[in-house]
């Protein structure tokens, strides 16, 4: 018994880079995988069914199970078509790991509207709208009688938790991913849903767009710490029915995963009053030291 076996998992992006990986080694592991994939540029533009099918067919030629979709995860009718094929081809849906995601960098002083909009849609309603759909259906499922452990797993970046100039969209939405699976962890307990995310990095072509990194990430002698299938095993233990982990975030690269802790409260200042500007400046000058 591995410990994705029999399980019905959803894996949005999954025609290249990461979400290939997890898909490959989900199969590997026993899963029935739905291998979603718009097939877009890097930058989101155009559409092709060709990756998410590709997979799909590498998966089966294997001897595991899988179905491709090509819906946009940032179109609410597609997202839910998309959680409606995983319940029609196999009957339910245990995992939901949302992690398709596009990019278009530029400084928050040159960047289009368009260029925050796609990003934004993408990743943010990207992960928002098919955890949406997930989450009605293991709702009425609960509520039915059919409770048992269902998972989701989010894909923020450092990106977002460590704010990357430059990268204004892209890191407004993955901070924002990291905040969404810790509500989703908070709100879906009930209904026996777990919810983590993680902030991988992998040489993808994503990655190998950015200035510099082709040759960072470039394979070396020994372990290739940047293969993005290092990042996969993560994932398929959070997508386990006995993950001890809800609302968390781990950064993962090569061999380490790293827990990521998030904001918290700091020095403050506190009187029993309103304060003046005047008072507040002064209150607040040595913290700024
Ligand atoms: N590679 C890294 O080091 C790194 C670092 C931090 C975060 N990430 C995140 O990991 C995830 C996977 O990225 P990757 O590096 O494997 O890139 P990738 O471009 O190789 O794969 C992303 C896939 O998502 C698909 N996609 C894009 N928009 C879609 C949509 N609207 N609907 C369905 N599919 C869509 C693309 O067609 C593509 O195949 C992304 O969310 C990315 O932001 C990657």
């Amino acid at each position: 018994m591995t410990s994705l076996d029999g399980r019905v998992a959803i894996i949005t992006g999954a025609g290249r880079g990461i979400g290939r990986e997890h898909a490959l080694l989900f199969a590997a592991e026993g899963a029935r995988v739905v291998v979603n994939d718009h097939g877009g540029a890097n930058d989101g533009s155009s559409s092709s069914e060709s990756p998410a099918e590709e997979v799909a067919a590498e998966i089966r030629a294997a001897g595991g199970e899988a179905i491709a979709n090509s819906d946009d995860v940032a179109d609410w009718a597609g997202a839910s078509q998309l959680i409606r094929s995983a319940i029609d081809a196999y009957g339910d849906l245990d995992v939901l790991v949302n992690n398709a995601g596009i990019l278009r960098d530029r400084t928050i002083v040159n960047m289009t509207e368009a260029e925050w909009d796609d990003v934004i849609a993408v990743h943010l309603k990207g992960h928002f709208a098919p955890t949406r759909h997930a989450a009605e259906y293991w709702r009425g499922e609960h509520k039915a009688g059919r409770a048992r452990r269902r998972n989701l797993v989010h894909t923020s970046s450092t990106s977002g938790l460590f704010s990357n100039p430059g990268q204004g969209n892209y890191g407004a939405a993955k901070s924002g991913i990291a905040t969404f699976s810790q509500i989703a962890a908070k709100e879906l307990a009930r209904y026996d849903v777990i919810s983590n995310c993680i902030a991988p990095g992998a040489r993808t072509r994503l990655t190998l767009a950015t200035p510099g990194l082709e040759e960072i990430m470039a394979p070396k002698q020994g372990f290739d710490e940047w293969d993005p299938a290092n990042i996969s095993p993560v994932v398929a233990y959070l997508s386990s029915a006995d993950c001890a982990f809800t609302g968390e975030t781990f950064f993962v690269q090569g061999g380490a995963v790293k827990r990521v802790t998030g904001w918290e409260f700091a020095e403050a200042v506190e009187q029993e009053a309103k304060w003046s500007v005047a008072d507040l400046a002064a209150a607040l000058q040595p913290l700024a030291e």
